[in-house]
């Protein structure tokens, strides 16, 4: 909702320059000193998704600040998307590329069953790398990217055209 959006929008603090020269970093720390403001995020982001999917994935790690919620309020499983090096096996991992270098996620194998239609969320869509590799995941094992949410989509960065390919629903209740 728009009041839902100004809340946020006064709360989110922006810190120019951090952590790199040239980039607005987006801190939604504050959120989380304001329960009921919380609560409205996740009834919100619960809505786009209810009974449209069995199952959310979340992405480490702000992407579980909000995810296990929607997943609670849902009654839906929760599955975590880590960083390398962290899962115990078995697990299934993709690579993708960063400005310098590259990145990996894993999930635990098995968790999620084939067919299932899957919500991707992160707080945070800036170019879609970590997005578009988490939906491979997701892929990988059977089930289907069926809807990815996000507290922000920084928009001049593109990201929701490279999540394009996976046909599915996208929703930001911020554009920046
Ligand atoms: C940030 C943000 C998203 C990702 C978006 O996470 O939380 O996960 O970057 O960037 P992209 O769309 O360009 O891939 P970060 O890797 O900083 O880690 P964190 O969530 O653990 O803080
Ligand atoms: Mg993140």
């Amino acid at each position: 909702s728009l009041e839902l959006i100004k809340k946020l929008e006064e709360t989110i603090e922006n810190v120019p320059d951090f952590p790199i020269p040239g980039i607005q970093f987006k801190d939604i720390c504050p959120i989380f000193l304001q329960p009921k403001l919380y609560e409205e995020v996740i009834a919100d982001l619960a809505d786009f998704s209810r009974g449209k999917i069995d199952a959310v994935c979340g992405i480490e790690s702000r992407g579980y600040l909000f995810g296990i919620a929607i997943a609670v309020a849902l009654d839906v499983p929760f599955v975590l998307i880590r960083k390398a090096g962290k899962l115990p096996p078995p697990f299934v991992g993709e690579k993708y590329d960063l400005e310098y270098g590259s990145a990996e996620i894993e999930m635990k194998t098995g968790h999620l069953k084939p067919g299932q239609r899957i919500l991707i969320h992160d707080d945070l869509l800036a170019t879609g790398g970590t997005t578009e590799a988490a939906a491979k995941l997701v892929a990988k094992q059977g089930a289907i990217p069926a809807q990815f949410s996000f507290l922000i989509d920084l928009e001049a960065l593109k990201g929701k055209e490279r999540l394009q390919k996976f046909d599915a629903e996208v929703y930001s209740i911020l554009q920046y």
